[in-house]
């Protein structure tokens, strides 16, 4: 693997850490605390474990860094120059089903730039990495996006709604749009992965509402690094993290856009 800048390897070793304790909670789900955040919206003791491991090791070795986390917020917000972008277990609900579709996601930014990332199945031991202008990799190998070309051959993902979600009716009828001019669509459950799989050419296209920043800001880096093409709809300056996402192989994407903006 040709990646080789501190913040990457920084990264790794973060998520290989964490990653240790991480897998013997998945074993013995059966003893972990959970608490609710709201509708079908839970935290575990292990997504605050994942996180305060990451923590202690980024912090180390950089203690005036932004840092931007789903359970602890917003840390040393004036520095927007170095940041780090942290879900410590995006899928929790399949976590905690005991469905090993989950993966810690840590992306890396400058100057609000997303210039390096890693998601990291740890019960597949898949580790999808990037590095801007390196290219992205499946563990030790390169990867690169499908060049499917059909949209009508595509198989695509999506995720949502949320409980919460007020716009329920909206994304279901987006969702019926999709199916009836795609092969067919999956709901897979952790973002980060859905990225990630359109990466490295399982899935041809991903769309999703009503997302997090730190869901999806690793998978940016490695879907471009991949050959893919990745944008934002509808965004709200006045909540810059909330995002819409479309991400594809590029060669579909325009026609996936106009399925969703029926
Ligand atoms: C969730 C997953 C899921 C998506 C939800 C996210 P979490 O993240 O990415 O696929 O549909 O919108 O909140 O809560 O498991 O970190
Ligand atoms: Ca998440
Ligand atoms: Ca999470």
């Amino acid at each position: 693997m040709r990646l080789n800048s501190p913040q990457i390897n920084l990264i790794t070793k973060a998520c290989m850490k964490a990653s240790r304790s991480l897998i013997r909670d998945f074993g013995e789900i059966e003893n972990l605390q959970v608490s609710s955040k709201g509708p079908g919206d839970f935290v575990t003791s292990a997504d605050k474990r994942t996180e305060k491991i990451l923590l202690e090791e980024l912090q180390k070795a950089h203690p005036d860094y932004g840092v931007i986390t789903e359970e602890t917020g917003i840390i040393n917000k004036s520095n927007t120059k170095n940041r780090w972008i942290i879900d410590p277990i995006d899928g929790t609900f399949n976590f905690m089903n005991g469905i090993p579709q989950f993966a810690i996601s840590i992306g890396y930014e400058e100057d609000n730039e997303i210039k390096c990332g890693v998601i990291f199945n740890p019960i597949m031991n898949e580790l999808f990495c990037a590095e801007k202008g390196n290219g992205a990799y499946l563990n030790n190998s390169r990867i690169r996006v499908s060049n499917k070309k059909n949209i009508k051959d595509a198989l695509i993902v999506t995720g949502g709604p949320k409980g919460s979600s007020k716009i329920k009716d909206k994304i279901f009828s987006e969702y019926i749009n999709v199916s009836n001019n795609v092969s067919n669509v999956r709901k897979f459950g952790s973002a980060a992965l859905d990225v990630a799989y359109v990466a490295c050419g399982r899935f041809d296209g991903y769309w999703q509402r009503e997302l997090n920043y730190w869901d999806i800001a690793a998978g940016i880096i490695i879907l471009k690094e991949a050959g893919g093409y990745v944008d934002f709809f509808e965004e709200d300056k006045n909540l810059p993290l909330k995002k819409n996402i479309l991400a594809s192989n590029s060669i579909i994407h325009e026609e996936l856009r106009d399925l969703i903006n029926k």
